[in-house]
């Protein structure tokens, strides 16, 4: 989809909202991979991806990146001296991770039965991950039985509630937002992540915001508006008309130098009960 045009459904890219949890029975594997590169290499990327290390500066010991998509972020803590190894449950991802990082470790592996032993790993980091998870408290389970005692837990999640656009089409804004929210298996886990962490014995809960911000369409448009767009069109939310309304509005203000977009993370740090 080109930013200023928008695509019948039918032809719409891959369901970026919904796609996540399974990416390899989508056909369209290569949309998700392009969809994290572009992620990787916006501003907004690195500072979420950055906010996730710094948990783990005084961590040592063996730990894993689960749903570690196209690498990055494990190439970047083997940099940084980490034990890691990669879990992603998508062939594709793991294929496209090892051909980016020939040198570093990535397995296939699902964050529900992960081929760990008990008590095995030192550290545990999910980004963008359990917003997919139907079940979040199942993965929470595993990620505990592979943890050692006061291991470390670090999760990156945005609460899509939190996605703010200056539209001058608000109604279109929040019927946007909504139909990608229902689209998203959690859509809210940036703030439920440490109640779930609670409920599943973990400890030492911290919670640390992390607002991204857009300030051209061009950006917002990749990362949050095709997504979510694509999915009020697909839920009949939102017109043909209404939508080409709304992006044309937002177009305008990008190119007036008036256009902000913005939607929190939450990075959430636990320990496994010691
Ligand atoms: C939105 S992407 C985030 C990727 C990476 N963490 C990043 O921030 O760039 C979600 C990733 O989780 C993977 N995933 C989804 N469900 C999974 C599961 N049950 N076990 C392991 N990985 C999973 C997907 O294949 C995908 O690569």
């Amino acid at each position: 989809m080109d930013e200023r045009t928008v695509r019948p459904v039918e032809g719409a890219t891959a369901d970026l909202a919904d796609g996540f949890h399974d990416v390899d029975s989508t056909g369209t594997a290569r949309d998700f991979i392009a969809y994290l590169r572009k992620a990787e290499q916006s501003e907004s990327g690195r500072v979420v991806r950055e906010a996730t290390y710094r948990p783990l500066e005084g961590v040592s010991g063996k730990g894993a990146d689960i749903g570690c998509g196209t690498g990055r972020t494990v190439a970047d803590l083997g940099r940084l001296g980490k034990d890691v190894v990669g879990v992603d449950s998508s062939q594709a991802m793991v294929d496209a991770a090892v051909t980016r990082f020939p040198h570093c470790r990535f397995v296939k592996g699902d964050a529900l039965a992960l081929e760990f032993g008990d008590a095995e790993l030192s550290w545990y980091r999910a980004e963008r991950v359990f917003v997919h998870f139907h079940d979040p408290t199942q993965a929470l389970s595993e990620a505990s039985r592979v943890l050692k005692p006061r291991g470390t837990i670090v999760m990156a999640d945005p609460d899509l509630d939190s996605m703010v656009l200056s539209s001058r089409f608000p109604k279109t804004t929040k019927a946007v937002k909504d139909a990608f929210c229902s689209a998203i298996p959690n859509p809210h886990a940036g703030t439920r992540n440490a109640a779930h962490l609670t409920h599943s014995g973990f400890t030492d809960i911290e919670v640390t915001p992390v607002m991204v911000t857009m300030s051209d369409y061009a950006s917002a448009f990749h990362l949050m508006v095709e997504p979510a767009l694509t999915a009020a069109l697909a839920q009949g939310e939102i017109s043909q008309e209404a939508a080409a309304e709304w992006t044309s509005d937002l177009h305008d203000l990008s190119r007036r130098a008036a256009f902000t977009a913005a939607t929190t993370f939450f990075v959430t740090t636990a320990r496994v009960r010691g």
